[in-house]
């Protein structure tokens, strides 16, 4: 058997239902199974993948495998594993998979560690723990990576912040910043999927109430139309004009959280910021008021703060709800310990979203080995975003118009006007 530490063997059978399930609806990660088993793009590489250990994660190792990679999966939050999905891989797969959901801090970075250690030459990371931890403890083994891909915005963040810095020593792909990727999965599986783990946590009615959303960014957008949806009155807050703007012409009210703090009933964070909601904002929500965050870190919810206001705590008053009793009689409910909610209390992305953002993955891997490139952050080829986007379209059966040569020439010309 492969390495691995994962909770327990015996959920693999369960784990390969979801693996198989999920797989249906991703027919362009399937396709891109099908060429890499014929080409081998990958044939040989040493891969580690620190990505949230998902179903739809699943389906993308095993597209990676079938193109020859020797892989390493880990856990890319300490809250997102599923357990039978580990299971399934090492024992239905033979894929080497290092994660437990609740692991502990210190398990979570045994694992990074773990994965630097099978010496990748190629790796891909949510978050860019991955990428951090191999620079901090491992500076000599940055030289053997030829590319790292990174999964989502605040990844891509702290590498643009490592480059300015100039201490990123790797070439990495931005693959959230394909529009192939934010365009859908922040958009559509974020917002699904958060209203999804609300739910499954809480069971909490959404029409009639007032949701405050910090963030009006792409996660943002998707969930709050999501909730508005479902007749709740969504209240947004945002730092930027612009996209606060939007939001005021998307219909929603806009507001500064001290403000919204008073009349929300929901608070959901979704920045990649630090301390969004923090004691100021506690001290005026109301009683009863139910705070979750889907950002990446569990960072966006000041944590320190409530347990330093709450006379009493109580966990798990349900499960993924813990209770934060104030002096003055109040309680506060946190959701999934301030952790990405979708993850901690629902499934995480729909398959059919991921489809194309692990699509996205496997061909930015591709193009890694391929083309030799430089150290810095590189945006995924347009050739990979449209080859995807038609192949999606084409599994939808939707089918679009094309330019004519008349058109083609028109649209690269300057001279006809009025
Ligand atoms: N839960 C998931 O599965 C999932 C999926 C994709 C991305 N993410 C994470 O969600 C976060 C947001 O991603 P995105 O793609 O929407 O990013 P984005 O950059 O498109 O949007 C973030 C928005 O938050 C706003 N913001 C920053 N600080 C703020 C503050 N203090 N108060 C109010 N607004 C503030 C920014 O102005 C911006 O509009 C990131 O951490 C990303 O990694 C989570």
């Amino acid at each position: 058997m492969v390495k691995h530490d994962i909770k327990d063997s015996s959920l693999a059978s369960a784990g390969k239902k979801r693996i198989e399930w999920a797989d249906n609806d991703m027919p362009v990660l399937r396709k891109i199974r099908e060429k890499f088993s014929e080409d081998k793009p990958l044939m040989g590489k040493k891969m580690s993948a620190c990505l949230h250990v998902t179903a739809e994660t699943a389906n993308l190792a095993r597209t990676l495998q079938a193109g020859g990679a020797d892989l390493v999966l880990i856990a890319s939050n300490p809250l997102s594993t599923q357990d039978d999905v580990a299971a399934s891989l090492v024992a239905d797969y033979g894929i080497s998979v290092f994660a437990i959901r609740g692991e502990d801090n210190q398990t979570y970075y045994k694992h990074v560690r773990a994965a630097i250690e099978h010496d990748p030459v190629i790796t891909m990371d949510d978050g860019a723990d991955l990428v951090a931890t191999l620079h901090a403890e491992y500076p000599q083994k940055c030289a053997q990576v030829l590319g790292s891909m990174e999964e989502t915005t605040t990844g891509v963040i702290r590498l643009r912040a490592m480059h300015k810095d100039k201490a990123l020593h790797i070439p990495v792909i931005a693959v959230n910043d394909a529009e192939t990727k934010y365009l859908f999965d922040n958009r559509y599986g974020t917002g699904q999927s958060t209203v999804d783990g609300i739910i499954r946590a809480t069971d909490f009615l959404i029409a009639g109430k007032k949701v405050v959303v910090a963030g009006y960014g792409w996660c943002g957008k998707g969930f709050s139309s999501r909730m508005k949806g479902m007749g709740a009155n969504v209240i947004i807050c945002e730092v930027d004009p612009i996209k606060a703007l939007e939001a005021a012409m998307d219909g929603f009210m806009v507001m500064p959280m001290m403000e919204a703090a008073k009349v929300g009933d929901l608070f959901c964070t979704i920045t990649g910021d630090i301390h969004v909601l923090r004691k100021e904002h506690f001290e005026l929500m109301k009683d009863g008021a139910i705070i979750a965050n889907s950002g990446h870190f569990n960072v966006e919810i000041k944590i320190g703060d409530l347990e330093e206001l709450a006379v009493e705590k109580t966990v798990n008053v349900r499960n993924y709800v813990d209770r934060y009793k104030m002096k003055d009689g109040r309680s506060l409910y946190l959701l999934a310990d301030g952790r990405l909610i979708n993850l901690a209390a629902a499934e995480g992305h729909p398959a059919s979203v991921m489809d194309m953002s692990f699509a996205t993955q496997a061909l930015a891997t591709a193009y890694a080995l391929e083309n030799k490139l430089d150290i810095g952050v590189h945006d995924v080829p347009e050739e990979i975003e449209d080859w995807i986007s038609r192949a999606k379209l084409e599994s939808m059966g939707v089918r679009i118009d094309e330019l004519t040569e008349e058109q083609k020439k028109y649209l690269a010309s300057w001279q006809m006007g009025t």
